[in-house]
C-alpha cells in the first residue's frame, strides 16, 4: 500500500513499519524500539545476528546514537553526509540491542534523499535495512517493494544511487566493510589507510557473510567470453564491445532492477561482465559477485 510522507511519520511513530526512500536503494524503517525492530526482522525473514543501520535526519544528531565520535567521523560526515556513506561507532547504551544485534557499536548515516529526511525530523533517527525479503536484491522503486513484502510503502522515485552505502568502520583503524558510492579512493583522500573487509567466519559486519543480492537467474561471471546466445551483464560504457550479442547494459543505479527483470524474462542463467574494481566499480564488482554467490 502506498502512503504519504505524514502518514509515514504517524504509523512509525506507532511503533509500526514503513518502507522509506531513500538516495541509495529503499529502506524498511521503524523507531528505535525493541519492539518495532523485531517487526521488522519478522518482515524480511532477516536473521536475527544482523544489524541494522540507523539514519539520522542531520549530521549533528550523530552523538544521539553514537558514543564516540573520532575526529575522522567528525571529518567523513562534513565531507560526504548527507549521502550514501555509514560509520561504524561504539554505540550509545539507549539504543536497543535489537537493532545493533547485540554489537556494542552502531551502523549510523544521514540520508540525503529529501523525503527520507523528512520523515525521520518528523519520526526521529529510524532504524532501515533495505526493504526487501533478506537474500533478495534491494529494492530501488516503490514497485520493487510492495511486489515482495505487505508494508506501507512512500513512493519517492527511482534510488537516484541504486546502490547500498558504503560502510566503513572507525572504532579501531578505519576499515571498509562494504564498498559503495563513496569510494575507497575518496575515504583514503580523508582518512589515509583504509583496511579492506577481512575475510573471516566472523566478518566486522554481519550481514556481508550471507548470500545477497541474488536473483532466481544463476549468474556466471565472465571475463568477455561466453556461448554466441547466451544473455550477457556488460557495464553500459562497455556496451559497444558486445554489439550483436544478447546484451543487458547496467550502471550503478540500474543494476538492481536489471537482476529483477531476468527473473521476469525465465532465463536459466546470464553472464555477468564486471567493470575494473576501482571507484564505484568496486562497489558493482563486489554486488555482482555475490549475487553470483562467489
Ligand atoms: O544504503 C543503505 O545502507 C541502505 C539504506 C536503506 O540506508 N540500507 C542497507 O541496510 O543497505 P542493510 O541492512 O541491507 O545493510 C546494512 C549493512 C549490513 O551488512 C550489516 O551487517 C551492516 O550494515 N551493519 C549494520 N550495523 C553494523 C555494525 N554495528 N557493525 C558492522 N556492520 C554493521
Ligand atoms: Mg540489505
Amino acid at each position: 500500500m502506498l502512503i504519504d510522507a505524514r502518514a509515514a511519520v504517524a504509523l512509525l511513530r506507532s511503533g509500526e513499519i514503513v518502507a522509506i526512500p531513500t538516495e541509495t536503494v529503499y529502506g524498511l524503517a521503524c523507531v528505535l524500539t525493541e519492539s518495532a525492530a523485531r517487526k521488522v526482522y519478522a518482515a524480511k525473514g532477516r536473521p536475527g545476528d544482523n544489524p541494522f543501520i540507523v539514519h539520522i535526519a542531520s549530521p549533528g544528531d550523530l552523538g544521539t546514537v553514537a558514543a564516540a565520535l573520532p575526529d575522522a567521523a567528525a571529518e567523513l560526515a562534513r565531507r560526504f553526509w548527507p549521502g550514501p556513506l555509514t560509520l561504524v561507532l561504539p554505540k550509545r547504551g539507549d539504543v536497543p540491542p535489537a537493532v545493533t544485534a547485540g554489537l556494542p557499536t552502531v551502523a549510523v548515516r544521514c540520508p540525503a534523499h529529501p523525503v527520507a529526511r523528512r520523515i525521520i525530523e518528523g519520526a526521529g533517527p529510524l532504524a532501515a535495512p533495505s526493504a526487501n525479503i533478506s537474500g533478495r536484491p534491494s529494492p530501488t522503486r516503490a514497485e520493487h517493494v510492495t511486489a515482495e513484502l505487505d508494508v506501507p510503502c512512500v513512493d519517492g522515485g527511482s534510488c537516484e544511487v541504486g546502490l547500498e552505502s558504503t560502510v566503513v568502520s572507525l572504532c579501531a583503524a578505519p576499515r571498509l566493510l562494504r564498498p559503495g558510492a563513496v569510494t575507497l579512493e575518496q575515504l583514503r583522500s580523508v582518512l589515509g589507510e583504509v583496511l579492506p573487509a577481512e575475510k573471516t567466519d566472523t566478518p566486522a559486519s554481519p550481514g556481508q557473510k550471507y548470500r545477497h543480492y541474488a536473483p532466481v537467474t544463476r549468474l556466471i561471471m565472465t571475463d568477455g567470453s561466453c556461448p554466441p546466445d547466451a544473455l550477457l551483464l556488460v557495464p553500459e560504457e562497455e556496451n559497444g564491445r558486445f554489439a550483436g550479442r544478447r546484451v543487458l547494459a547496467y550502471t550503478a543505479a540500474t543494476l538492481y532492477g536489471v537482476l529483477r527483470e531476468l527473473d521476469a524474462m525465465g532465463e536459466e542463467y546470464a553472464y555477468v561482465y564486471c567493470p575494473k574494481p576501482e571507484g564505484l566499480g568496486l562497489a558493482l564488482c563486489d554486488r555482482l559477485r555475490r549475487a553470483a554467490g562467489v
